[in-house]
């Protein structure tokens, strides 16, 4: 029987419904390998384990082994032995584990700089962290809440922050780096297998941290370039409500804004067109197509009362198209 502390630990993480099975890793503790840094890390962390259990056990062994050893049989045993410096002794344990901690030391330092360092020759790729989202955007335009890579390339991604700090954590590539309000942060990675891998957030960012993930899927490099301007495509040519449904959950409106009636962060969009809603300076406003508008563009100008003023600007963030679209689908929610 499985202790119930260690069956909780291995519980399987609750992954949301959209995510699809990941591939699982070769490894007891560590996530499948699936770019260019990741067979370095793993074996600059096994030598650091490695080092650490051994020198541990060493260490507690002979702890034990002397402890009953030259355990005092009296009193008068205390203090009376002679041997108690032995300089040449001291000199091996001081400079004997040196060169395997300075290895560990050169060994991470080129690493991380590795790590740090971006290629110039990327491909770019905009990440935007926001409560509890993640939001891709090509060059060409094209955004996506799940990030897609061509494999065997090396992609650079810019990284900023909406609301508060989260954490870009691609396990599988063996790279993280803080989200931040206000600034850009950026890292790099090289995959290695087309597959689908977690992307996770790694800072305490809220309520919806914990289901603050997404998926990178690494395609062949052959067919990127080709699925990359038929998804952007296939964008354009959505029919406004479709769209406008994409744009709910990819721009991380459903984190505010049910469609089941229940109120949370802001109202809710059932049944909330042609409605008429009070304001917190006390006018009314029927919600049409030029209130949505607004409140797209500028969020803070007509608040509806009881709820405050949080909701982010999408000014530049989303087309005349993609806009027409959510109104389209707050519309259908009847
Ligand atoms: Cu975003 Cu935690």
């Amino acid at each position: 029987m499985m202790n119930p502390l260690l069956t909780l630990a291995f519980a399987p993480i609750p992954v949301p419904n959209n995510v699809p099975t990941l591939n699982p890793s070769p490894y007891f503790w560590l996530p499948v390998p699936a770019s260019t840094m990741a067979q370095p890390i793993d074996d600059l962390f096994n030598y650091v384990m490695w080092v650490s259990v051994i020198s541990c056990l060493l260490l507690m062994g002979l702890m034990i082994y002397f402890v009953t050893k030259y355990r005092a049989k009296s009193r008068k045993d205390e203090g009376t032995s002679s041997s108690d410096h032995h300089t040449g002794l001291e000199l091996f344990w001081s400079i004997g584990p040196l060169p395997v901690l300075l290895a560990m030391f050169v060994w991470g330092f080129q690493g991380f700089v590795a790590l740090r360092t971006t290629p110039k020759d990327a491909y770019e790729v905009h990440v935007t962290a926001q409560k509890w989202k993640w939001l891709f955007e090509y060059p060409n335009g094209y955004t996506d809440d799940v990030l897609h890579v061509p494999n065997g390339r090396k992609v650079r991604a810019v990284i900023n922050a909406v609301d508060v700090l989260h954490s870009f954590f691609l396990p599988a590539f063996r790279t993280k780096i803080d989200a931040v309000p206000g600034r850009y942060t950026e890292l790099w990675f090289e995959p290695t297998a087309p597959g689908t891998y977690p992307i996770f957030c790694a800072e305490y960012c809220g309520t919806g941290h914990s289901a603050m993930i997404t998926k990178v899927v690494v395609h062949e490099a052959a067919s990127f370039d080709k699925w990359l301007e038929d998804a952007g495509k296939a964008i354009d040519a959505l029919p406004p409500e479709e769209l406008g449904q994409k744009m709910y959950n990819q721009q991380g409106c459903s984190g505010c804004h049910s469609l089941d009636g229940s109120p949370k962060t802001g109202p809710s969009w059932k049944g909330l067109f042609g409605k008429s809603e009070t304001m917190s300076d006390g006018s009314s406003v029927n919600v049409d197509e030029n209130y949505i508008r607004e409140s797209i563009l500028d969020p803070q100008a007509k608040i509806v009362r009881g709820f405050g003023p949080v909701m982010p600007t999408f000014k530049g963030k989303l087309s005349d198209k993609k806009i027409s679209g959510i109104i389209a689908f707050i519309k259908a929610q009847k």
